[in-house]
């Protein structure tokens, strides 16, 4: 499994997504009321963008005429076919039982909780002499 940094958590406001890159694989990140999931930017219909879809209600309705939108924001219309998914889950709900999209791990750690990268740039001390920088290479 790869750990790696995608985004400053401020980057992706409540109800958004950004799509980011972990070794060539597109990941949705989404952020739902502070909460962050993350979903494969493949749709398991057909391969569609699944990410860049809307980010939709749930609706439900218990008879002819009456319906009620909840969740606002916590599911995801792929673009391609308007299959739904919930963003929690990953669950499809165009197909249940089968159909599910793939979720990632996402937590939000601080920036002094991270591990050090294993490369490290060459760096040179530097002094100011009255007006001018001097680098000493
Ligand atoms: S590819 Fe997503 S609904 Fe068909």
């Amino acid at each position: 499994m790869i750990r790696q940094v995608v985004a400053r958590a401020l980057e992706v406001a409540p109800g958004h997504c950004k799509i980011v890159n972990v070794s060539g694989r597109e990941i949705g990140v989404f952020n739902i009321n502070g909460q962050y999931f993350a979903l494969a930017n493949r749709c398991p219909h057909e391969g569609g963008p699944l990410c860049e879809g809307r980010m939709i209600a749930l609706v439900q309705s218990d008879g002819p005429g009456h319906y009620e939108l909840t969740r606002d924001r916590e599911f995801l219309r792929c673009p391609w076919h308007g299959w739904e998914f919930d963003i929690r889950t990953g669950q499809s709900w165009c197909d249940p039982k089968s159909t599910r999209a793939r979720q990632f791990h996402v937590t939000v750690e601080p920036g002094e909780k991270l591990v050090k990268g294993p490369y490290v740039a060459e760096t040179f001390p530097v002094s100011v002499e009255e007006e001018y920088l001097v680098v000493e290479a």
